[in-house]
């Protein structure tokens, strides 16, 4: 059970001298005590259909009436108690900016550290705040002393902006890329690890994984992957754009040296607030992407040196921590998976339906994506919105030309049906002469 005094004093005790300050809404907070207790000894699995439950999860946001968002997975809607968060800590940056911005709110950092790691189940010296996966993976990929020969594993399905972050340093410093292919989706462990392994050699370094792939939402699984490396003498960084708070693990569990996400997807912080992590053994060898006197010495700090931003939204990132605690990982995992299966078994009876997407539940959780015979990611997608205001995403990528469909727990089974409803229509109707010969692309 939790008790609201716990969750409350929990954060107030983690906002510490900050206490002012509304890490958690006390209201809110004995709201969502009430609903969780409400739910009593059910596991998660049986709470993932609670629709009581999920839809006064659902009136916690400011979601539109007008469209139905089941794009999750470029970026999500935050609570309105983040939002709020937000909206004061930025109102109380305006009373006296550098004051309110260095003097107040960053004291709130080193709690917020803690908080995240207590999440992420590691230590906070291993924890640094940052703006997004890209900016984390980034640090990692150019702070590392690679040279002109080494090798680097990584795959076709990892995210672009870090393949063109390695690219780069192949350009620049000679290293070597191997890449490994996929076909989608992948239900086997021995041949995804084998597919890694065959591609290093003794000059391998490191080994980039996708923990999440966001094309297809295949789970990777990273700890086999991971374990393989290490015994071959090669570093982990792994992608955890969208595994963090979407799946319920720990950082530790996979293994990895080193780790980023984006704090604005699963996790509903607000937009640009991110995570790395670094074992604390590895910091010193990673050089600060934005420079910093303690570069080289082992202190996670020295990757937050980024200079004016806005702490109004970074330490809101508390707030949406609190939040998605109090739900807990497992339930909102189970929820997950139950929208993706109860989109996915249906549209499974569809003909010209099929899907990129394993329905293993140790394979997918939230992403799933289908295409449908004949018609193109693009024209799918057009039709939803156009028929439907349905905003999904298209994936034009390599092999793939498909929809991507990502809920999260403010989505509701009524807005599924509508598009499984599309879906239908979509597969008995003629697709579109294609006029314009450059596809629509992958937009996040
Ligand atoms: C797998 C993966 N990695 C990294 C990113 C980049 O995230 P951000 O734009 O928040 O840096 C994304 C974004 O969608 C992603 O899906």
């Amino acid at each position: 059970m939790v008790s609201r005094r716990d969750f409350i004093s929990k954060s107030t005790l983690l906002a510490g001298s900050l206490s002012f300050l509304k890490f958690s809404n006390p209201v809110f907070a004995e709201t969502l005590e009430k609903k969780v207790n409400k739910l009593g000894s059910l596991s998660p699995g049986e709470t993932a259909n609670d629709e009581d439950f999920w839809s006064w999860v659902r009136e916690s946001y400011t979601l539109s009436p007008n469209i139905i968002n089941l794009n999750a997975g470029g970026v999500s809607a935050q609570p309105k108690v983040v939002q709020d968060a937000h909206i004061e800590n930025y109102k109380m940056c305006n009373e006296g900016p550098s004051y309110f911005m260095w003097r107040i709110l960053d004291g709130g950092r080193e709690p917020l550290r803690a908080k995240l790691a207590t999440m992420a189940g590691c230590s906070p010296e291993e924890i640094a705040i940052n703006r997004n996966s890209t900016e984390g993976l980034n640090t990692v990929i150019f702070g590392l002393n690679l040279k002109a020969g080494d090798e680097v594993v990584l795959t076709k399905y990892d995210y672009p902006h870090m393949m063109t972050a390695w690219k780069q340093r192949e350009k620049r410093d000679g290293i070597k890329l191997n890449w490994v292919d996929w076909d989608f989706p992948l239900e086997n462990d021995e041949a995804i690890v084998k597919a890694y392994a065959d591609k290093i050699t003794s000059k391998t370094k490191i080994v980039h994984i996708t923990h999440v792939i966001n094309w297809v939402g295949q789970i990777m699984p990273a700890r086999a992957i991971a374990d393989m490396a290490h015994a071959r003498g090669c570093e982990v960084i792994v992608d955890g754009a969208h595994s963090f708070n979407q799946i319920d693990f720990k950082i530790p569990d996979i293994n990895a040296d080193y780790f980023a996400t984006s704090l604005h997807k699963w996790l509903g912080a607000p937009f640009g607030s991110g995570m790395l992590y670094i074992k604390k053994d590895k910091i010193k060898n990673v050089w600060a992407l934005l420079g910093d006197d303690k570069s080289g010495q082992d202190d996670i700090r020295v990757f937050e040196n980024l200079g004016t931003r806005s702490m109004a939204s970074e330490m809101a990132i508390g707030n949406a921590a609190d939040f998605q605690s109090g739900i807990g990982i497992q339930r909102k995992e189970a929820r997950l998976r139950y929208l993706k299966d109860y989109w996915m078994n249906k549209a499974k009876a569809i003909p010209k339906v099929s899907f990129s997407t394993s329905a293993m539940p140790k394979y997918s959780c939230a992403i799933a994506s289908f295409s449908i015979d004949g018609w193109k990611g693009g024209d799918i997608c057009d039709k939803l919105f156009g028929d439907k205001k349905i905003f999904v995403t298209p994936i034009v990528y390599e092999k793939l030309n498909c929809v991507r469909v990502s809920p999260n727990i403010y989505n509701s089974t009524w807005e599924l049906d509508r598009l499984l409803e599309g879906i239908e229509e979509i597969a008995k109707a003629t697709p579109p002469v294609q006029d314009d010969p450059k596809e629509k692309e992958h937009k996040k």
